[in-house]
């Protein structure tokens, strides 16, 4: 890296840091439907979340509860999305429509599946340098100085900038793509899935990965996962997600002492997390078809403490239960327990 370009990119921090207030990513009301009229599916249904810089927050919950489409939504690949989107507290709904580049630039993705991700045709160099050359001011020699220091990031340097995706490991794969969302020098990385393809061994190197590089650039991450496990060690928050709503929003007390029938439900399903439980009930049945939720609680045709085994729980049906803010003040249940479970 030459001194130019990187006073080149302190400057370009700094001027971002002069209009960012420091709060990172906030959904406010994020709302997302998929087609129109009757056969319409509202995917996320009114969700708060914060991500403030330099942290992590997981989000979790079963397959198809709303998880990608939240991604999809921030990086501007969701149809009708209502609501706000703030990035350092400007609304980047309207502002994405001003500058898309320099949107992009500000929040990265990192998918599941790295090798689709990739071009199998370019080389690890050449993927570095299309990211820098799209979307930073450097000449080629400090393109090429950037991407040495981008694989040094990453753990990557050394092992052959000239080779083809296809000729690394999986787990070697995603750090490339890592490398690349790192390019651009984002505020928010959205996680999705990162490791769910990769080996048991892997997962936890590329976690810790990310965490290096959190404490190294004060990224914002998003990681979404369906393993409450992962979500549990690698990040600072967690929210879970039901049927297109936050249920429970909260940080290691959400392990210790779930209040919401769904988060206990799910912890009682993790093996690891849940191991020690005597009084588990593991979550029954499928997700309700999400064209047509349950009134009230979303979660009344399955949850064990609602209206399935207390019949006077009528409030369950009738009525929706409270929205939870980023702070976890509440939890969206009519009953939640009284007393910390003391898990
Ligand atoms: N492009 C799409 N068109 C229509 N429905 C979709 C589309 N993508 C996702 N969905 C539906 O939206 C819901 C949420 O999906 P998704 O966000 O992928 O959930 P998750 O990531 O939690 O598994 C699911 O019911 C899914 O079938
Ligand atoms: S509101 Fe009722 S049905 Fe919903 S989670 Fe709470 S107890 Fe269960
Ligand atoms: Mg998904």
């Amino acid at each position: 890296m030459t001194n130019t370009s990187s006073a080149e990119r302190a400057d370009a921090r700094h001027d971002r840091q002069s209009a960012d207030d420091g709060s990172g990513l906030v959904l406010a009301d994020l709302r997302v439907t998929y087609g129109a009229g009757a056969t319409a599916l509202r995917a996320v249904d009114g969700v708060d979340l914060s991500v403030p810089r330099g942290s992590t927050l997981a989000l979790v919950g079963e397959s198809g509860c709303g998880k990608s489409t939240i991604a999809k939504a921030i990086v501007g690949l969701a149809p009708s999305v209502g609501g706000q989107i703030l990035l350092g507290g400007m609304d980047v709904t309207t502002e994405r429509g001003r500058s898309a580049a320099h949107f992009r630039r500000r929040v990265q993705m990192i998918f599941q599946d790295p090798y689709s991700s990739l071009n199998p045709r370019m080389t690890v160099a050449a993927t570095l340098d299309e990211a820098l050359a799209l979307h930073t001011g450097l000449n080629r020699v400090d393109r090429r100085a950037r991407a040495a220091e981008l694989l040094d990031l990453v753990a990557m340097s050394g092992t052959g900038a000239d080779k083809y995706p296809a000729e690394f490991s999986g787990g070697q794969r995603q750090r490339i793509a890592i490398a690349r969302a790192l390019a651009t020098d984002p505020e928010v990385v959205i996680a999705d899935e990162i490791t769910s393809a990769l080996d048991v061994s892997v997962q936890a190197s590329i976690l810790n990965l990310m965490r290096e590089i959190q404490a190294r650039t004060g990224v914002a991450v998003l990681l979404i996962t369906h393993n409450l496990a992962v979500a549990r060690y690698f990040s600072h928050r967690t929210a879970v997600m039901y049927l297109g709503r936050i249920v429970e929003n909260g940080d290691e007390s959400l392990y210790t002492a779930p209040r919401h029938p769904y988060t206990r439900a799910l912890l009682d399903a993790s093996p690891s997390l849940a191991a020690h439980r005597e009084d588990r009930v593991p979550l029954a049945g499928d997700l309700p078809d999400p064209h047509d939720p349950p009134s009230g609680c979303r979660f009344r045709s399955r949850c064990p403490v609602g209206p399935l085994t207390h019949q006077d729980r009528t409030v369950c049906i009738d009525r929706e239960p409270p929205v939870v803010d980023p702070a976890g003040l509440a939890v969206a249940c009519h009953f939640p327990p009284e007393q910390p479970a003391g898990r």
